[in-house]
């Protein structure tokens, strides 16, 4: 007999997709998703009330959650209702006797939800000790096509041969390729297994970014290109406008644009940069942005070879990419404000980066040494509070040096041009901080770039 489908019916697109993902993990039956109360009911209509479960938000517009229960309620359906609000239905009129009307009906605070209360929520619903419809307890599944928009290394991938039968294809810490996974799919596998634990924390940090909101974008290689050349473009503005001579910014936008456009194809590095040109702006920006000042800077002093840039380059772009989160990548040492404000686990990442981009780049064959020296150090100051390990202006190789104030005109000039302040203290600043030890060298080719 065919399996009923599920319904979800809920205004937030984020919410919706997190539910979705959740229950495919542990059912089989498909999954129907609808965006207010009124499409809800249409659905009703459609199917004849025949749902496996619906679970349903209660702030939407047209036609609200308690109005979708009224008409479940109304046509005496049997249907598990699974309420996801702010509210408890203790407090929604309409909703008050859910539990009552029907034991199998539970609700989810939102504040609460993640992963694990929502499979925990609809297996009580559904399960009762009835495994027909569900997978092997220990084991999650994910659509291919849903793991390869966000793929983590973090987790052990299975495949299903078949009932029963699951084979493990990746292990945690393999560098994963998405042809390599986009390969499963053309041999008609549909779903990885991830084993529940793992599955969980994979969740999570999608969950976590959901709430952080994270915009889907378009992820084509012309939508990537194009979101290449706006963050090169925008580079050079902020450069013209800080008086670098367009010349100069002009020949460095064709080094930088060839690079990144060879980095990008390189397979094994396509997927990571893709992941950070479609995170949130800032880190892609200052990434470009950082590339443009060092290659700059590499110019005036006769460094720039095309293997010297090649290495700024891909220092620049891979130096945060383990970085999720656009506060964290903000961060430059561990005290202040920014970091202090952090989560603990954005804390954590912020600590760990440098080793974790470091240590991953060693997996790339022809890898830069020096680049990955430079991410290992971007982090350390003149002052010698940074971090790792507290880098002094005399021991900091000059290379590093170089990154380092590159890194840091880059953020400062994002975040000024942010802010709408101004930038005319800028060469004063940057001379005061930086005129020491291996720094001083990068800091005059900063200041003959800027033409001073
Ligand atoms: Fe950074
Ligand atoms: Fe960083």
């Amino acid at each position: 007999m065919a399996l009923k489908p599920i319904l979800i019916a809920h205004e937030s697109v984020d919410l919706r997709s997190l539910i979705h993902l959740c229950v495919e993990s542990q059912l089989e039956n498909p999954i129907i998703e609808v965006k207010n109360g009124k499409e809800a009911i249409k659905a009703l209509d459609k199917y004849s009330g025949e749902f496996e479960l619906i679970c349903s938000g209660y702030q939407m517009e047209p036609g609200s959650g308690d109005e979708l229960y009224a008409e479940v309620k109304k046509r005496k359906l049997l249907v598990p209702f699974l309420l996801i609000s702010a509210y408890r239905p203790e407090e929604l009129e309409a909703l008050s006797t859910m539990r009552l009307d029907n034991p199998s009906n539970s609700f989810i605070l939102k504040k609460n939800i993640n992963g694990k209360s929502l499979m925990d929520a609809v297996q009580t619903m559904l399960g009762h000790g009835d495994d027909s419809n569900k997978n092997d307890q220990n084991y999650s599944k994910i659509r291919i096509s849903k793991f390869i928009e966000n793929p983590r290394e973090d987790v052990d991938l299975y495949v299903r041969l078949s009932e029963g039968k699951l084979v493990k294809r990746f292990k945690k810490g393999d560098l994963l390729d998405i042809d390599g996974l986009k390969k499963f799919q053309d041999k008609g596998v549909e779903y990885f297994f991830l084993t529940t634990e793992d599955y969980l924390s994979y969740i999570k940090h999608e969950s976590q970014k959901i709430f952080e909101s994270f915009e889907v974008v378009d992820s084509s290689p012309e939508a990537m290109a194009n979101l290449q050349v706006k963050a090169l473009e925008e580079s050079q503005e902020i450069l013209n406008n800080i008086g670098v001579d367009p010349h100069l910014t002009n020949i460095v936008k064709a080094s930088v644009g060839n690079i990144v456009g060879s980095v990008s194809k390189k397979k094994n590095v396509q997927k990571m940069i893709s992941s950070l040109v479609f995170k949130k702006d800032y880190l892609y920006s200052h990434s470009i942005l950082t590339s443009f000042l060092g290659c700059s800077m590499m110019q005036q002093l006769n460094w720039a070879t095309e293997e010297g840039q090649q290495k700024m380059v891909y220092a620049a772009l891979l130096h945060d990419i383990y970085i999720k989160d656009e506060g964290a990548a903000r961060v430059k040492i561990l005290s202040g404000s920014l970091y202090t404000s952090l989560s603990p686990s954005l804390k954590k990442d912020v600590k760990e980066h440098m080793k974790k981009s470091g240590d991953l780049l060693t997996k790339i064959s022809n890898f830069p040494e020096d680049a990955r020296t430079m991410i290992l150090d971007h982090h350390e100051t003149p002052e010698g509070d940074g971090f790792p390990r507290k880098l002094t202006a005399s021991n900091t190789p000059v290379l590093s040096c170089l990154f380092i104030l590159a890194h840091d005109v880059a953020d400062f000039l994002i975040t000024r041009f942010e802010s709408g302040e101004g930038t005319s203290d800028f060469a004063q600043l940057y001379q005061k901080r930086f005129d020491v030890g291996n720094y001083q060298k990068p800091l005059q080719a900063l200041l003959s770039v800027i033409g001073r």
